[in-house]
């Protein structure tokens, strides 16, 4: 399939998960694709594996994401399509929170979206050929939740910021959407379950069966459960969609 033949796009925190999901998808779809992740090492193995180029990008770091994203648009030629996904998470009662975890949560889900989306943006609107930033937002940005307050309150801004930046550079034709996942196996669920092991007193891998248990359709998501509508919302198809957040997540959330 070539539903993004000749587009070039780069993918944070693609070095595994739901992040390579997407880059092996755009490749499938005839895209150019960069891997831009802070671990170097593993983004070269995964972009060894599917044709894609590396690039260390670390979005906390103002400097990275421009070297980062120069060098993918020397290697590519342009850029068209990026998602921002590289995020973290953590999870404590308000009670335990600290200052310097919420600081980190946020350097990377919320400023690192922003700065990274903005630099794509002033390299789109330089090409003057429009583009589509996807933003990964989260179910967690729909509700609180005891216990996640932190990167909740990440993404709940993610869905926000995509909001703002939506309608401001869609006169540009670059198009913002998000997508908010629900509950998708992993390593990043892997250390999901072990801070409710910590905080709930749960066995390891409870967690993960619980709440793969409760999704209406009946099981945690896949990093391949994404990616349909990632390639929809990077291609033309989604010339009219400006500013959206689309829940994929087996019924979980809805709105
Ligand atoms: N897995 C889920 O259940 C789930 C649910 C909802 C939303 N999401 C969101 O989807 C996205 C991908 O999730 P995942 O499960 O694949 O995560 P993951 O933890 O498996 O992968 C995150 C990647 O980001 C990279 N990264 C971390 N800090 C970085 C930085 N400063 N700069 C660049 N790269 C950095 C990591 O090296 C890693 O490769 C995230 O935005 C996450 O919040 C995931």
């Amino acid at each position: 399939m070539t539903r993004l033949a000749g587009k070039r796009a780069l993918i944070t925190g693609a070095a595994r998960g739901i992040g390579l999901a997407f880059a092996r998808a755009y490749r499938a779809e005839g895209a150019a694709v960069t891997i831009a992740d802070i671990d170097l090492p593993r983004a070269q193995d995964a972009a060894a594996g599917i044709g894609a180029q590396a690039v260390h990008l670390d979005v906390c770091d103002p400097a990275s994401i421009e070297a980062g994203m120069d060098d993918a648009i020397a290697a590519m030629g342009g850029i068209d399509i990026v998602i921002n996904n590289a995020a973290l998470f953590t999870a404590a009662p308000i009670t335990e929170i600290t200052r310097a975890d919420y600081d980190r949560v946020f350097a990377v889900n919320v400023a690192g979206t922003l700065f990274t989306l903005q630099a794509a943006a002033k390299r789109m609107i330089a090409q003057d050929t429009g583009g589509k930033i996807i933003n990964m937002a989260s179910q967690a940005g729909r509700r609180g939740e005891a216990l996640v307050a932190v990167y909740c309150a990440s993404k709940a801004a993610v869905i926000s910021l995509t909001q703002s930046a939506g309608l401001d550079l869609i006169r540009h034709g670059i198009n913002v959407n998000a997508i908010a996942p629900g509950v998708v196996d992993g390593e990043h669920w892997d250390g999901v379950d072990a801070f409710f092991a910590r905080y709930e007193g749960k066995a390891p891998g409870q967690k993960k069966r619980e709440v793969g248990e409760a999704v209406p359709y009946g099981r945690m998501g896949r990093a391949e459960d994404l990616t349909g509508m990632a390639v929809f919302l990077a291609s033309s198809e989604a010339d009219y969609i400006v500013a959206q957040t689309y829940n994929v997540d087996g019924g979980n959330w809805m709105s």
